[in-house]
């Protein structure tokens, strides 16, 4: 069946950064064993070898959010999407460090995975923990929050599923909260209901020293 995909949001600058010696190890050795393939639809019951609920985190960074939380976890599957290569190998030497076998991971573009490779409710939880907030208003639409995607994520999480995001911007986190209000779907959840709660990341103590307020919000899919 042709599926109508969103139109592209360039949420994201290309760069590939500095690998440290370690973190291109990492890439060798340790991407066989948890990388996803782009090319592929997702069959958590493969990649993982058992079925749980799947939680996926967009933009994971540099992944102590993901590797706390799988740790705190180990009975619920993780999937991590980030573009940034570097993070990807620094991700996979923290799930060798932690003995994880919870966490599985792609390093793309997440619009690009959840149009191809995740299929339609399977998905209990999405984190996306302070997404670049794009702040001129010429880059808005850069922002990964849009109507289009936003209705994507619906498609993906299963009934009762749940959507967290955080960000240190305030006028996103109004954006955040109209887009999401005009979707069908979703109701707001409290925050302090969700398990695993959210550790505290690098993007929020940079939001933090700078004197931002975090706003985390959460929606039921409904
Ligand atoms: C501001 S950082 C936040 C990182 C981390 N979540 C934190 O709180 O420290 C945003 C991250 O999202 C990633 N990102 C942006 N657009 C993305 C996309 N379309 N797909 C995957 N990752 C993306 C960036 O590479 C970057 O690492």
């Amino acid at each position: 069946m042709k599926r109508n995909f969103p139109p592209r949001i360039r949420s994201f600058v290309r760069r590939e950064g500095r690998f440290t010696p370690a973190q291109q190890r990492a890439m060798e050795t340790l991407w066989p064993i948890y990388g996803l393939n782009p090319g592929e639809i997702l069959q958590p019951e493969k990649a993982f070898g058992r079925r749980k609920p799947l939680i996926l985190e967009i933009g994971f960074g540099n992944g102590e959010s993901l590797v706390e939380m799988a740790s705190a976890r180990t009975d619920l599957n993780f999937i991590g999407i980030e573009v940034h290569r570097p993070g990807v190998g620094r991700l996979l030497l923290e799930i060798e460090a932690h003995a994880l076998n919870n966490i599985r991971v792609y390093c793309a573009d997440a619009t690009d995975i959840l149009e191809r490779c995740i299929p339609d409710t399977s998905l209990h939880r999405v984190n996306l923990f302070f997404p670049d907030p794009w702040h001129k208003k010429r880059h808005h639409k850069r922002r990964l929050i849009q109507p289009a995607f936003v209705k994507m994520l619906a498609d993906k999480l299963e009934s009762d599923g749940i959507l967290h995001i955080a960000t240190d911007w305030p006028d996103y986190a109004r954006h955040i909260q109209e887009t999401i209000a005009n979707q069908p779907g979703f109701s707001p959840f409290e925050v302090a209901k969700l398990d695993p709660t959210r550790p505290v990341t690098k993007y929020q103590r940079r939001g933090q020293r700078l004197g931002h307020p975090i706003t985390d919000l959460a929606y039921l899919r409904c």
